[in-house]
């Protein structure tokens, strides 16, 4: 039987219909309402949004009327059991897109009714909510898997297949950089941004760039942040951070690596959000600048403020192809579509019985699985319980990573009194 002449469905359900929802989420829907989505192992597959979920619905039911014919009607649930009345609605997979200290209760609830999962960057902010959600996704036979769509960035997948072809030697230290404009951290965000960093945020990114790329053991992690912008100079919302992490590879050398974040850079600055890495091998140096990437726009009265200056035109971009029809793609997009097509592998790729081998195969993709993603999690854990002693007056903490008193454990200068966020190993 030819697998190209079957048709089968995948109803998917999003949880969050915020900005990335917009950016990502919206424009690959649309993509597969027009299209479907194909591979000649399981064939054609339909993946319509069936239903979504928010906290008010307004910004859903505006969408849906002007998508027109863009997209099939969906439900749209709100409040606060608008994901158990999604759920209830029947969908094979869901995309959680909710804050990022929201995202836990949404992917609990996705999993234990055995849908496959996928949420956005930071998947959860605490190793014990993953070991709940890896815990379920094992339970229900699904998938969980996270977001992080800069390891599909094409310069980063030439960083790492350099540094897998041993072309780029042994890491020793490195910098990121990632500034977003004030009219993120105090306007678009702001109905969430209480309590909030945007380390968690924006430097998880290049946590998992560092993790995924170099391998090795995370071993310390250690914080500073700044107020006063956000939020009161004493209070739990921060402007900036700084973190560093060490970790430690097979040859027992170490590694080093700078994060720097900020939403409240000046809403003109050129970068709009400006990211700079550089990382010192052995034999070699990267550096990547967004803003060296390529392109600086300027257009009178639009550029940087409507349009932006340096646009990433890798990430997402809306083109007129050379054949004359309108898209809109980029590697945001294509993570997406690279997720349903492994659900799609997983159900439909092959008899029922191999179900299993094949979700142990699916499982096994250590750049999205969650099960990969522990020590990404361990450093969001460590940023935040370091902020948060700092915003209570215990600054300069240290969280060391599989110490003798615990698998993730903070230590207070001039006290002897670990605090163990997290007991068993990594
Ligand atoms: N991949 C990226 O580069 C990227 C970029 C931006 C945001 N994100 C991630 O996407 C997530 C959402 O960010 P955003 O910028 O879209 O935020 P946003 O504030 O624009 O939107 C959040 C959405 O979640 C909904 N929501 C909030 N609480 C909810 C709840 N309890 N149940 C159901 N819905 C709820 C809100 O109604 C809103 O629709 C965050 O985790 C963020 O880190 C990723």
């Amino acid at each position: 039987m030819s697998h190209a002449t079957t048709t089968n469905t995948l109803r998917a359900g999003m949880v969050g219909m915020g900005m990335i929802f917009d950016e990502t989420y919206r424009p690959f829907f649309e993509h597969t309402h027009a299209n479907g989505l194909f591979d000649r192992r399981f064939g054609y597959v339909d993946v319509p949004l069936t239903a979504v979920a928010s906290r008010t619905g307004s910004r859903a039911d505006k969408y849906q009327a002007q998508a027109a014919n863009r997209i099939a009607p969906f439900q749209s649930f709100r409040g606060d059991d608008s994901v158990e009345k999604l759920l209830r609605s029947g969908v094979e997979f869901a995309c959680v897109a909710t804050p990022d200290d929201r995202h836990f209760d949404a992917a609990k609830q996705v999993l234990s009714a055995g849908v496959h999962l996928l949420i956005e960057k930071p998947s959860v902010l605490s190793l014990v909510q993953l070991d709940e959600l890896q815990a379920l996704a094992r339970q229900h036979n699904v998938l969980a898997k996270v977001v992080y769509h800069k390891l599909l960035d094409p310069d980063h997948k030439k960083l790492r297949t350099l540094v897998a072809d041993n072309v780029l030697s042994h890491v020793n230290n490195g910098y990121a950089s990632l500034l977003e404009p004030k009219s993120i951290g105090m306007g678009q965000f702001s109905e969430w941004v209480t309590g909030r960093n945007p380390g968690t945020y924006v430097a998880v990114h290049y946590i998992k760039l560092i993790d995924f790329t170099f391998g090795g053991r995370l071993k310390t992690v250690t914080a500073t942040g700044q107020r006063g912008l956000v939020g009161p100079k004493d209070g739990s919302t921060w402007d900036s951070c700084q973190m560093r992490m060490i970790y430690e590879y097979d040859s027992g050398r170490e590694a080093a690596f700078d994060i720097h974040t900020s939403w409240v850079t000046p809403d003109n600055f050129p970068g709009y959000v400006e990211q700079e890495v550089q990382f010192r091998f052995d034999n070699g140096v990267w550096n990547a600048h967004s803003r060296k990437r390529g392109v600086e726009l300027t257009v009178e009265g639009e550029t940087p403020l409507k349009r932006k200056t340096t646009i990433n035109n890798h990430y997402n971009g809306t083109f007129l192809e050379p054949w004359g029809e309108r898209s809109q793609r980029g590697y945001g997009i294509e993570v997406l579509d690279r997720f349903v097509r492994e659900v799609a592998h997983v159900e439909f790729d092959g008899p029922a019985g191999d179900r299993n081998s094949r979700l142990a195969t699916v499982r096994g993709l250590t750049y999205n699985d969650l099960a990969a993603d522990r020590q990404t999690v361990a450093a969001v854990q460590a940023l935040e319980a370091i902020l948060d002693h700092q915003h209570r007056g215990q600054p300069d903490c240290v969280v060391r990573v599989n110490d003798p008193a615990g698998g993730l454990v903070l230590y207070r200068p001039g006290s002897n009194e670990p605090s163990v966020l997290y007991g068993p190993r990594l």
